[in-house]
């Protein structure tokens, strides 16, 4: 079988494996030990300047080739085009994004320095699958250095209408960038949708009609597996005792302004005091680990998310009982699959999201016997999958509060139904498939057009 390419920004530690590897990991995990392959992207690390000969670590079939990028280079590359335009915007929040032609600049310079340290790395008979909006441009600065192969690429993110990605300075560029990719996989059909028609507008239909969804899952079973087996650890017993019999809530969430974080703990406060029945019964433990501190918009939503903590716990708490508990580090995936199951209600409420896999973990982490109700935003891509959620404008705290109160009430027939309705697609469509799905679509697109005369 030929090889795999994998070309991401972030590329994982290989000696993290099974229960602490991250999503797109795991996702990866049967395609990446059934044939042999490279995972290619950013080390992490920051140096001098961009380059250098790639650091490789072989494990078993898969090589992970890293480079070095300069402090400069990372700076306009990552916190700046990456994150401080392209994220709002794909997010559609076009008011926080900022657009500076040097950042621009580093974005392309560093996807040019991939591709110079990929390009003659790549064997004839490679299919290279590209991930996110770091790297749109890949497969053009690729093509431009003679690579033939085939090349797919994967938005984890949502797409928006194309006036308003439009809006965002050399939108055009990236998109004629993306004609240089065989497949072009989105998160939902809407994605598809926007991402056609911007496409159209710039008059690439042929890109266009190479354009589709492939929604992304978990790997169900063992994360329900995790969440049993967490019953019995320590931190997840302490962490039980120390609710005293209290309904669970739950939130897990990059610190990030797509979250709706804000809205999401008003919504609460709106609970606690307009559905009296529920003080003192009930604690949310909201889990926020910290992420692109480098950006100024993130460090903002933090001092903003620890003043809605303390004006929470300030309002409403009782000597024996802090209604919200709040973390900012990350918590241990096998410890987090317990407190998902010990929770009433798994609480996601993106203002806009790709997926979010929060939802369908905590899904996944139910006893179907006695589950918890997921209450869901309208705007999370997972929304097509889970029909059994409660849905939310994650706008409208009074809404939140409102389905909370419900989730809080719901019968337990009701519950299993709902679960039932969610847990369908959650076990069915896995991640694996995901990812037998993208490359079966991409590498038979290209034996399509080899066989054409
Ligand atoms: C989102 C993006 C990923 C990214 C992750 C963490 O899920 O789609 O590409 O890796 O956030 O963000 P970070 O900036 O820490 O890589």
């Amino acid at each position: 079988m030929n090889r795999l390419v994998v070309v991401a920004n972030r590329v994982p530690d290989p000696a993290a494996r099974g229960a602490t590897a991250g999503g797109l990991a795991v996702a990866l995990q049967d395609a990446l030990t059934r044939r042999e392959a490279v995972w290619f992207g950013w080390s992490g690390r920051i140096a001098e300047a961009t380059g250098g000969e790639p650091a490789e670590t072989r494990i078993g079939r898969i090589a992970y080739t890293t480079l070095d990028l300069g402090r400069e280079d990372h700076r306009r590359y990552y916190a700046g085009f990456s994150n401080a335009s392209l994220w709002p915007t794909l997010h559609y929040r076009l008011g926080l994004a900022q657009f500076d032609r040097q950042d621009y600049a580093g974005y392309r310079a560093v996807n040019a320095a991939f591709a110079d340290a990929l390009a003659p790395r790549l064997r004839p008979d490679d299919t290279v699958w590209v991930h996110d909006f770091h790297l749109f441009p890949m497969a053009a600065e690729l093509r431009r250095r003679g690579c033939g192969q085939r090349i797919g690429f994967f938005l984890h993110v949502p797409f928006p209408p194309a006036a308003l990605f439009c809006a965002l300075p050399r939108a055009e560029e990236l998109l004629a960038d993306l004609a240089g990719y065989d497949v072009i996989g989105l998160q939902t059909e809407d994605d598809v949708t926007n991402l056609r028609a911007a496409l159209i507008g710039i008059g690439q239909p042929e890109a266009a009609a190479r354009v589709a969804a492939f929604p992304i899952g978990i790997e169900a079973e063992p994360f329900a597996a995790l969440a049993v087996k967490a019953l019995e650890k320590r931190e997840t017993e302490r962490f039980r005792l120390s609710l005293v019999e209290r309904a669970l809530i739950i939130g897990v969430d990059r610190l990030d302004y797509t979250k709706g974080l804000p809205q999401r703990f008003c919504g609460y406060g709106q609970l606690l005091a307009r559905f009296k029945a529920h003080r003192s019964k009930v604690t949310y433990l909201q889990v926020a680990p910290v992420s692109r501190g480098d950006v100024a918009e993130y460090r903002t939503l933090r001092r903003e998310l620890d003043e809605w903590v303390g004006r929470i716990n300030g309002q409403h708490a009782e000597p024996d009982w802090a209604p919200l508990r709040y973390m900012t580090r990350a918590v241990a995936r096998p410890v987090l699959a317990g407190f998902m199951r010990m929770a009433r209600v798994g609480l996601v409420t993106p203002l806009r999201d790709g997926m979010n896999l929060v939802a369908k973990e905590y899904v996944a982490a139910q006893d179907p016997e006695d589950p918890g109700v997921l209450v869901l935003s309208r705007f999370a891509g997972a929304v097509a999958q889970l029909p059994g959620a409660l849905l939310v404008n994650p706008l409208d705290p009074d809404e939140i509060a409102e389905a909370l109160d419900q989730a809080l009430r719901m019968p337990r027939e009701e519950r299993q139904q709902r679960w039932q309705d969610c847990a369908v697609s959650v076990f069915r469509d896995g991640a694996r498939a995901w990812c037998r799905d993208f490359l079966a679509a991409l590498e038979g697109a290209n034996d399509t057009a080899a066989e054409e005369p």
